[in-house]
């Protein structure tokens, strides 16, 4: 892999407490978390204050849910030694950061964000009529500037989010990246990092300026990085000098497009609370066992002479996610033919869930056993995404001449 500039190599991405967790997210989310913590800096947050915006009205499920959540996102395999797995609401920076930039973001750019009047539309029992509400998309742009994340792992219904907080970060890097003399403090800055290297970079800026040459961007950004003696104010005048009119502030980062999940439900639709067809991490083995030896069949299968489409069938759907070719083909023709029943047919869906789950459960375990180990990786990763969320704040406090002391 390339080498990639360290702030661009930070991951973020957060999830709304909603308790336990099933197969859709492991399948959808969590295993690519798994897969990322390896690679990147990873930061991964329980989004409390998100869950308000919609669920105001009983807060009080959300600790529980979040005690539960994090459990699985261990068992599932985040790794506190290599994530930083932490609580959005006690890091106070991210409700600072986003009063700041309420303050320039149009309103128009939130009433546009698509998931605005779908979730009104969709959520229509609820009043959805509410300051929060609106804002929630600028609080997740918080969530992101403020750890100048340059990858954010989400699924599509997401990306607006991450386009609305590239915009709001391109106009505060306009707005407040702007210095009298930038020309001339970009140009001082640019000295300091020796001849040659100035050289280069001066060169690989006008091959990107004047020619769009994406590759002469990229040598010029790992150029900058590499230099040990600039200042975070001179590095942050050379990208803007790079790449616009500015400062650069505040990275724009960019969505992560995670794979659609194809984890079906019970019942062959995606697999969702609120469709009541999950098989939840942490249920026992029994119930998973049951519920899946009850799950719902070809339709025109009634007796077991009946020939069966396995297209018809939502237990297809499971073997599509977790059987081999050749079981597959067991089941095609088996189905077809009537040469198979239906209980027959699901025990290797049934064997290959529960063996998925096992050690997933076992981690739970030893994670429920120890609530106290669970607080303090919670404690060590707020305490670090603190130090971050309080650098980056600091700067954007003294580029909105907020610093008063
Ligand atoms: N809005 C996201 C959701 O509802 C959760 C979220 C909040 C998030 N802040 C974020 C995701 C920042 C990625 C980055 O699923
Ligand atoms: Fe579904 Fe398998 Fe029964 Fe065919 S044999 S209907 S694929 S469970």
């Amino acid at each position: 892999m390339n080498f990639v500039p360290a702030q661009h190599a930070r991951v973020l991405s957060g999830m709304r407490p909603t308790g336990r967790l099933h197969l859709g997210h492991h399948h959808g989310v969590l295993k690519n978390w798994v897969e990322l913590q390896h690679e990147y800096d990873c930061y991964f947050f329980v989004a409390d204050w998100h869950a308000l915006t919609t669920h105001y009205e009983d807060p009080s499920i959300i600790p529980e849910s979040i005690w539960d959540m994090v459990i699985d996102w261990l068992a599932a395999g985040i790794d506190p030694a290599k994530a930083k797995i932490f609580i959005q609401s006690r890091i106070p920076e991210h409700a600072e950061l986003h009063l700041l930039l309420s303050m320039i973001t149009p309103l128009g750019w939130l009433e546009r964000v698509p998931s605005y009047k779908d979730q009104q539309e969709k959520l229509k029992e609820r009043d959805l009529a509410t300051y929060g509400f609106l804002g929630y998309p600028l609080l997740q742009a918080a969530d992101i500037l403020i750890y100048k994340a340059g990858m954010v792992p989400v699924g599509e219904d997401q990306v607006a989010h991450v386009e609305l907080t590239r915009e709001v970060a391109r106009r505060f890097n306009h707005i407040y990246g702007r210095e009298a003399d930038f020309e001339s403090m970009a140009e001082a800055a640019k000295k300091k990092m020796g001849k040659k290297a100035a050289k280069l970079f001066s060169q690989q800026r006008k091959a990107f300026q004047e020619q769009g040459d994406q590759a002469a961007l990229e040598a010029a950004r790992n150029l900058l990085e590499n230099q040990q003696n600039l200042s975070v104010d001179d590095r942050e005048r050379l990208s803007g000098y790079l790449e616009g009119s500015g400062r650069q502030i505040l990275p724009e980062p960019q969505p992560l497009l995670t794979r659609a999940s194809k984890m079906p439900g019970l019942d062959g639709q995606k697999m969702s609370k609120s469709y009541n067809n999950t098989i939840a991490l942490r249920d026992a083995p029994e119930t998973v066992e049951k519920a899946l030896r009850t799950m719902p069949t070809d339709t025109n299968r009634v007796r077991r002479t009946d020939p069966g489409d396995p297209a018809r069938c939502p237990v297809w759907q499971f073997h599509e996610v977790y059987s081999t070719e050749e079981v597959k083909s067991w089941v095609q023709e088996g189905c077809r033919t009537a040469g198979i029943g239906c209980i027959e047919c699901k025990q290797p869906v049934i064997d290959a869930v529960l063996e998925e789950l096992k050690p997933m459960q076992e981690r739970a375990r030893e994670f429920e056993e120890q609530p106290d180990l669970v607080r303090s990786i919670i404690d060590e990763g707020c305490k670090a995404a603190a130090k971050q969320a309080g650098e980056t704040l600091a700067e954007v406090r003294q580029a909105m001449s907020l610093n008063y002391r």
